[in-house]
């Protein structure tokens, strides 16, 4: 049996209601489709902890930056009903643009603070965007629970923090970054990616890892860092917008791993723009001293 593809809010609320009076917990895992094993992972962990899962389906006009790459986004939507259904999901959630921003739509969800820097900045009103049409979408599931990747790791810190300020009565669940078998992250987007470009792109991740293993035991950073630019830059790719140390858990600046932090990526492959994160275990921890002798 398919899985059922609701259009409307009404429709969606009612159905939510009845779940609700016999006591069901409710997951949601919002998405812009084009679904690989990365949304399925998600959807597995929300039916292992809900008694239901809503996955959304909404290509958000509002957190894109070019009109070209909205148009350009892959829209599958039959392709990803047939996913979802012997996963067990409950329903598709696929509203129009026009039932989500009807006419005269007026309200902005802007979350500081998190959303400044690394995306931010290459990506201006990307957040605003994103963080409008997650608050739409918890208010109007009524969902429990709300399943992320850590893929989006700025995403999922946004998201926290505007659940938190806003008192939204849902639990995000954060879920690791699916890779491909050669490392790459997964995403919709790597599926614009030329066979050489595609031949290219696990390199990013090799970096990321390898220059996550040396910070925790090299002293120069910023030297470290510039390395692991000029080596991305060598494996094809065009323009490395950011690779950073944040703290893991707000994303503040930090100089040196002396907390658990991520080493954060932005680069372009082509006309394929590829994020990715790592973890940098904090230096002193036993996971830090593991990762060090890995480096060594
Ligand atoms: O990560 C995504 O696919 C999107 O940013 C999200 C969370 C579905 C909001 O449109």
């Amino acid at each position: 049996m398919g899985i059922p593809i609701i259009r409307t809010v009404a429709e969606l609320r009612s159905i939510v209601a009845v779940w609700r009076r016999d006591g069901l917990k409710v997951a949601v895992v919002p998405t812009m489709g084009a679904l690989h094993e990365g949304h399925l992972s998600l959807v597995r962990a929300g039916l292992a902890k809900a008694d239901r899962v809503i996955v959304t389906l909404f290509v958000n006009p509002k957190q894109f930056n070019s009109p070209a790459d909205l148009i350009a986004y892959p829209r599958t939507e039959y392709d990803d009903a047939a996913k979802l259904a012997p996963l067990g999901a409950h329903i598709l959630y696929a509203p129009d643009a026009a039932d989500i921003y009807p006419q005269g739509f007026a309200t902005t969800v802007s979350v500081s603070g998190v959303s400044a820097g690394l995306c931010g900045t290459f990506r201006p009103g990307h957040f605003d965007g994103v963080a409008t049409v997650v608050t739409k979408l918890f208010l109007e599931t009524g969902a429990d629970m709300g399943f992320f990747g850590e893929k989006d790791f700025q995403q999922l810190h946004v998201v926290r923090r505007l659940v938190g300020d806003l008192d939204i009565p849902i639990k995000i669940v954060a879920c690791p970054t699916v890779r491909e078998g050669d490392g790459l992250a997964m995403s919709s987007r790597n599926a614009r990616l030329s066979a050489p470009e595609r031949r290219a792109a696990p390199r990013l991740a090799e970096i990321l890892f390898e220059t996550a293993r040396r910070l925790n035991c090299e002293d120069c950073i910023d030297r470290v860092l510039d390395e692991a630019r000029q080596a991305i830059l060598a494996a094809g790719f065009s323009q490395v917008e950011y690779l950073e140390l944040r703290t893991g858990e707000d994303l503040a600046v930090i100089a040196i791993p002396n907390r658990p932090a991520r080493l954060l990526v932005a680069a372009w492959l082509g006309q394929t723009r590829l994020i990715d994160n790592a973890e940098v275990w904090s230096r002193g921890s036993v996971q830090g001293f593991v990762q060090a002798a890995a480096a060594a």
